[in-house]
Parts: C-alpha cells; structure tokens; sequence
C-alpha cells in the first residue's frame, strides 16, 4: 500500500516537472510567434533583415503588430481600402513596402510618416487610386509603382505633381484613366510625358466665363437700379413741386424752414 502511495508520489512529482516544461516551452514558442505579426508569415535573414509576408489573406486593415525592426512587408493582394494616417509609424527600418493589388482608393495625409529616411520603394500598383494627395507621400522620396490605378487627369491632380515627394520617375506610372475636360483626350497616357497639356487653362478659361457672366448680370442690375431710382426721384420730385405750388400758404413756411436750416 505505501509502496503504490510511493510510486505514485514519484511519478506525479515527475509528472509535474513534465507538465511545467511543457507550460513553459508553449510560452516560450508563443513568445517568439508573437515578434511576427499574427497570421503574417516572417523570415529572418542576416543579411536582410526580417521580412513580414501577409499577402493574399483578405486583410481589410493593415495590421498594427508588425514588429518594427522589418525591412520588408508584403501586404499584396488584400482587400485594403484605405491607408490610414501614421499606418507605419515606428517601422523605422522598412525599406520595401508592397501594397498592390488591394482595393485602395485613398491615402490620407500621412499615411507613410515616419519612413521617409529608409523606404526605398513603394508599391501601389493595380488598386483604385483616382487622385494623387501629396499630404500623403510628405518626405517620402521611395521610388513608387503608380501604375494600373484608375488615375483622374484634371486640374487638381496637375497641380499635385510637383508637390509631391516621391521619385520622380515614379510619376510616369500616373496613366490618365479619365479627364477634366474629358474632350483634351489625355486618356492612355502618361500625364507626366504629355508636357503639352494644361488642364488647368480649360479650367481657368471656364471660371473667366463665369465670371464675366455674374459680373454683367451685376452690372445690369446695378445700372437697372439706378435708371428706375432716378425716374422714381423725378417724378417724386415733379409732385411734391406740384403740391407745394397748390398750397401758397405752406410754401411760406417751408421758405423759413430753408432760410433756417442755411442759417445753422
Ligand atoms: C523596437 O521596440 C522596442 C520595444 O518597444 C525597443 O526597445 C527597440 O529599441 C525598438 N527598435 C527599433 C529599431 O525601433
Ligand atoms: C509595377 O506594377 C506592375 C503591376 O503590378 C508591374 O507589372 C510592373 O512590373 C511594376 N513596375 C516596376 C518598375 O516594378
């Protein structure tokens, strides 16, 4: 009986170490999944540094646990709409970013801060980009990937161009997918190698029209105002002559009253 009693005590002792090795190692192998980002699929190498790889899993927001000493993150193939403002930020050391083919129609303003002194290059190829937001890219000087985006080539965007940051071969990849006005026929092309173009000119000649349209439509009322004021003065003028000369006695009066008011 105590020698069961014995055996058992033993073994559960044993049992027990095994059971607190075991806690421990899971801990321990959770521990080191948790420095990748979850779902994400990391590797290391010495000379690279770590890469975060969470492409093609349906994300709809960019995860926040990405661990900041990664160089490289693919985030291909998601469903991520928008990149919000400091989406990256701590992310010192990242050098290549991909977000191609996802569903981004917006950047807000600055989406990429923080990684201005390391990111090399930049992928926003095939998503749904119509406007480019130079609030975005601020201090970002990546080589970027713009092309198969659904870009809008008016005003605003030719204004854009110049502030933004980014290498500037990167904005060849701006192909106008439609335009304002749409008859110029930049459609297809690349809107930095149409040097020619001014979209803004059609936009300023169509502001002058309406210009010279409300100020005529101004100037004709004005001047409207002025003709019935005074044809409505001169015929009031004419009936107060009138009354005044019916009524001898009052004009008497109203004779002093000038002489006093010359007087003051
Ligand atoms: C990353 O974060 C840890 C802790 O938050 C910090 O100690 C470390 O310096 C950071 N490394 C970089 C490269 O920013
Ligand atoms: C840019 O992206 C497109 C489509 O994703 C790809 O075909 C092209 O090779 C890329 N260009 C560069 C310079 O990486």
């Amino acid at each position: 009986m105590s020698l069961l009693a014995d055996w058992l005590l033993r073994h559960s002792v044993v049992m027990c170490l095994l059971l607190h090795s075991l806690v421990l190692m899971t801990f321990c192998f959770h521990h080191a999944a948790t420095s990748c980002s979850k779902n994400c699929y990391c590797t290391e190498s010495e000379s690279g540094g770590k890469t975060v790889r969470c492409s093609n899993l349906q994300l709809t927001e960019i995860p926040q646990d990405i661990p900041n000493d990664t160089r490289r993150v693919y985030l291909d193939f998601n469903l991520l709409t928008t990149v919000p403002t400091n989406a990256f930020a701590g992310l010192t050391q990242l050098v290549e970013l991909d977000l191609s083919h996802n569903e981004l129609s917006e950047l807000e303003p600055g989406a990429f801060r923080g990684l201005g002194s390391s990111l090399q290059f930049l992928d926003l190829s095939s998503n749904k980009l119509g406007n480019l937001t130079p609030d975005a890219f601020e201090g970002l000087r990546a080589r970027a990937n713009l092309t198969n985006n659904p870009w809008h080539c008016n005003c605003n965007l030719q204004m854009a161009m110049p502030r933004v940051d980014l290498e500037p071969a990167s904005l060849t990849g701006v192909v106008c997918h439609t335009s304002e006005p749409e008859k110029i026929g930049v459609e297809g092309l690349a809107f930095l190698l149409a040097p020619d173009i001014d979209l803004c000119v059609e936009m300023k000649r169509t502001t002058d029209v309406a210009m010279l349209v409300v100020m005529f439509g101004w100037f004709t009322m004005v001047i409207s105002y002025l003709v019935y004021y005074v044809r409505a003065n001169q015929e009031d003028a004419r009936r107060h002559l009138e009354y005044l000369k019916s009524l001898p006695s009052r004009q008497g009066k109203s004779e002093e009253s000038s002489t006093i008011s010359t007087v003051v």
